[in-house]
């Protein structure tokens, strides 16, 4: 369960603030630690703390008085037994809209499922995952299956993203990378983010690295508008360049302190394009798949390959997250000295 942790001071307020807002998990109970009001909160809540500048933690709630999802959904649902076995255990949020993977057994069912989770679970739309992508924009095969609208904004990190998850997927997998982008030290830096998504690590930087200078690219227009927005909403479009387009053809050279390739499935091949951004002397935080046998010589080739005669090391290599059989997601950081 998510709880806002509310100093005692502003407690009185900000409780009814969020009771009102419709914010606060009710059939859980809200307790008290040393100077501290424990309220657990639905996504939206967690949202509106952010804003209030209120620390989330995961935590269990002491007497608490709810059910589990699992037990609210069989209780709401009178669906045959064989069909009940099939119902999901997992789900995944992206603030307030869950995501699930549902059998195809259950397609006949999806408007009623919806509609459970949704109780059970304190979101307002529930969308299901078909699985894959499609087209060349990779648009998720997700679909709206209650609720309004499949729009949402996740708090991550005290960063905010918003976008659309029937348009583009979010990747819950990467967030300990989104997180160590945050607490690199950027100060004064110019940071190119060659893949910048809707702004997944440009924010971070800018936000909580003091990156002085963020180009952020990205050549999907609606992961673009997200973007934009996303600067807005966490208060780095100064710091900020947005730049819609290919990364290849990005008009800069030699001017990066950092360039961050956060792309899987061919990212070597733009490597060079990652080269020619640095300065001099930089940092290179290059992602792609490999496989894990071929592991570390086939990244270390990749590297000394683009790096045409550039001195550099690979000081850091880690695997982000399984990606296929005997193929994980790294990311390596690479120090370039001249
Ligand atoms: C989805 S993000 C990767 C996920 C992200 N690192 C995270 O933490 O969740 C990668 C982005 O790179 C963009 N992209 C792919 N090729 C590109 C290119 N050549 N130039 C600019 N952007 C590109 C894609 O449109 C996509 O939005």
């Amino acid at each position: 369960m998510r709880l806002a942790l509310v100093p005692r001071e502003r407690a009185a307020g900000t409780v009814s603030e969020l009771l009102e807002r419709d914010m606060v998990v009710r059939s859980a109970k809200i307790s008290k630690r040393d100077g501290e009001v424990l309220v657990p909160i639905n996504p939206a809540g967690e949202e509106h703390a952010g804003r209030l500048g209120l620390e989330v933690v995961e935590g269990e709630v002491h007497g608490r008085k709810d059910e589990s999802p699992q037990r609210t959904v069989a209780r709401l649902l009178s669906l045959p037994d064989d069909v009940m076995r099939l119902l999901p255990m997992r789900w995944e949020f992206v603030g307030d809209v869950a995501i699930l993977r549902l059998d195809e057994r259950l397609r006949p069912y999806e408007a009623a499922i919806g509609e459970a989770y949704a109780k059970a679970l304190g979101v307002s739309s529930v969308c299901v995952d078909r699985g894959g992508v499609s087209g060349e924009l990779r648009r998720p095969r997700i679909d709206l299956i209650h609720g309004e609208s499949s729009e949402s904004v996740r708090l991550e990190n005290g960063i905010l993203y918003k976008l659309d998850v029937r348009e583009l997927m979010f990747a819950s997998g990467n967030v300990d990378e989104r997180a160590r982008m945050g607490s690199l030290d950027c100060q004064g830096e110019t940071v190119v983010d060659m893949f910048a998504g809707i702004g997944y690590f440009s924010i971070p930087v800018a936000k909580h690295a003091g990156a002085e200078r963020v180009y952020a690219c990205e050549k999907n227009p609606v992961s673009f508008r997200y973007m934009e927005g996303n600067l807005a909403l966490n208060g780095v479009g100064e710091a900020v360049s947005p730049v819609l387009g290919d990364n290849r053809d990005l008009p800069l050279a030699g001017i990066a302190d950092r360039v961050i390739m956060g792309y899987v499935g061919g990212t070597r091949d733009y490597l060079w394009k990652g080269f020619d951004l640095l300065a001099p002397e930089g940092t290179m935080h290059f992602h792609d798949t490999y496989k894990t046998r071929e592991m570390p010589r086939a990244l270390e080739r990749d590297v000394s390959l683009a790096a045409g005669g550039r001195e550099h090391e690979v000081v850091s290599l880690r695997e982000v997250k399984s990606y296929a059989p005997s193929v994980s997601h790294y990311v390596a950081d690479i120090r370039v000295y001249g």
